[in-house]
């Protein structure tokens, strides 16, 4: 059923080129699979290639695809269809982008026993080259984000009974809380006489994630919002350093780039914030690990995650600690701008979920229905990347062992066919019953994925999920948030980061 449905829309939606291999039901599909009827790879559609350069001209200025904010979510599909090739260029290999629920439950459940995402390619090789220089094995951890193989195995299995753990994550509901109360001080303290945030809103946003995952990554706080804190204070640069980082991965991993060949300034420029990033977040934790010795010891209930990560690896509760705060602050902080931004533009639901918050109901269901139905609109990571270990037939065509093949569930949570009125934030539909048109059990599983899937799921999701419901509660029973001007805008990167400008007003709630 699911298979028809997602024919007929797709062929309403683009009706090009594509429609000819996949206008069927999955039953044909098998059928023709069974006939070994399937087409190479090679043969798959994508941007047209010209001798030598290949696809290059599109990303080029004056190319179709040069700056294009929304290549990867519609432009392409629309183009091309649910399964597109993209040329690989110095030393980067091909990529297959996927943009069919079933096809990407298919290789995403078929990897799930050492799944290898490939994606950070040049930190992997920075990180590589500094923990032997700092004399560790060459087979040694350098963490969840840049590992693979035994060497993640073995790291995910030692941090996913305590990262992982509800009972520890919940430890820190009130640290959060304390973080959520002084920034809405601070955002009040920052208001002008139009009650909007003086300076840079997504800077602001930085601020309390980065305060947020020191909470849960180093124990305590880092005091980031301190009206005194110097530029040079080593919280702002770190703030920088992982906005910079993720920026320059975008240039050197997901673009065509040379450095595998050459050192190029950008490249030389991104293993100096590599290295920067790792000395600042390891000075934090050198901190953190002194307060900690002085305190007088809980029991193993009530340790925190890098109490009890240090009891059991020092190593890992370092690379750990450090993944933290490079892969918890801009994802955090853009999520919730992104929500306030959808229940600004959207009263009814906004007052709605005041209602609840102010209810002091101990089940907050419409307040995750918010922060789920903000995700499923604007998800800060659009898809997601798997390296295939064996081959796969999907949608007519074998995928080789060894492929980079992407999955865009942003563009596969906009679709009609899995979630009715796509265009319209409807927090409800998370929350529907059964016979509810909108009931999201009616979406296919794989087409809402915002944390990613299965052993290599986000680890930080909990934590994320407690920071943004406690700061998002706050917001809302604080200030009536509103928005003015033409839509807010993203720039889609390794992330995608919402760009000014920001124009939230905040209201006190009368
Ligand atoms: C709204 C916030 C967040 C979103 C949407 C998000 C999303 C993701 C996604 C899509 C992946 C890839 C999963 C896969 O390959 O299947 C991932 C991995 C990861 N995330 Fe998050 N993330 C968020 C917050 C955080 C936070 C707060 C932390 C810090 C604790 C974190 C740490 C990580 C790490 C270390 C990985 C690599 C996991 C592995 O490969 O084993 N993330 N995240």
């Amino acid at each position: 059923m699911q298979a028809v449905r997602r024919s007929a829309s797709i062929i309403t939606t683009a009706g090009k080129q594509f429609t000819r291999s996949i206008a069927v039901n999955s039953a044909t599909i098998n059928a023709n699979e069974e006939h070994n009827n399937l087409k190479s790879w090679r043969e798959i559609p994508g941007p047209s290639k010209l001798p030598i350069i290949g696809q290059l001209h599109h990303f080029l200025p004056g190319g179709s695809l040069y700056n294009n904010e929304d290549f990867i979510n519609n432009v392409m599909y629309e183009r091309f269809g649910p399964i597109i090739r993209m040329e690989g260029y110095f030393g980067s290999p091909p990529i297959i982008l996927l943009y069919d629920a079933e096809a990407s439950a298919q290789i995403l459940r078929g990897e799930n026993w050492m799944p290898n995402r490939p994606g950070f390619q040049s930190l992997q090789y920075f990180r590589k080259n500094y923990y032997q220089k700092q004399g560790a094995a060459p087979d040694g951890p350098t963490g969840l984000i840049t590992d693979h193989g035994d060497v993640w195995k073995k790291f995910r299995s030692t941090v996913n009974p305590i990262m992982l753990q509800p009972k520890t994550i919940k430890l820190y509901t009130s640290s959060l809380n304390e973080v959520a109360e002084d920034m809405i001080e601070r955002m009040r303290l920052i208001r002008n006489d139009k009650n909007m945030l003086k300076g840079n809103f997504d800077f602001e946003m930085n601020l309390w994630a980065l305060e947020s995952i020191s909470v849960v990554a180093l124990g305590g706080r880092l005091n980031c919002f301190d009206p005194k804190l110097p530029e040079s204070s080593p919280a702002r640069k770190l703030i920088h350093l992982v906005h910079e980082i993720f920026t320059i991965v975008d240039q050197l991993d997901f673009k065509p780039s040379v450095w595998r060949y050459i050192s190029t300034p950008t490249f030389k420029k991104a293993m100096k914030l590599y290295e920067d990033q790792i000395s600042i977040s390891k000075h934090f934790i050198a901190v953190a690990m002194k307060e900690l010795k002085s305190k007088n010891q809980p029991s193993f209930e009530e340790k925190g995650v890098l109490e009890k990560l240090l009891e059991i690896d020092e190593n890992v509760a370092v690379i750990m600690a450090s993944d933290m705060l490079f892969a918890g602050v801009d994802t955090a902080a853009n999520t919730m701008t992104a929500t306030l931004y959808l229940l600004a533009n959207n009263p009814d639901k906004q007052k709605k979920l005041r209602e609840e918050i102010l209810s002091d109901k101990d089940k907050r269901s419409y307040l995750k229905a918010c922060i789920k139905e903000s995700m499923r609109m604007m998800p800060v990571v659009a898809g997601n990347m798997r390296l295939t270990s064996k081959e796969y037939k999907i949608l007519g065509y074998k995928i080789p062992k060894g492929t980079y093949v992407s999955f865009i569930h942003q563009a596969l949570s906009m679709m009609e066919q899995h979630f009715p009125q796509p265009e319209k934030y409807i927090p409800e539909r998370w929350i529907a019953e059964k016979d509810d048109p909108l009931f999201h059990g009616n979406a296919h599983p794989f087409a809402w994925n915002p944390f990613g899937f299965g052993v290599r799921m986000c680890i930080g999701r909990r934590i994320a999920e407690l920071e943004i419901e406690t700061f998002l509660a706050k917001v809302i029973e604080n200030f009536q948030v509103e928005w003015f001007g033409p839509p807010l805008r993203t720039r889609s990167s390794s992330l995608n980061y919402t760009i000014g400008p920001f124009n939230f007003i905040f209201k006190d709630v009368k």
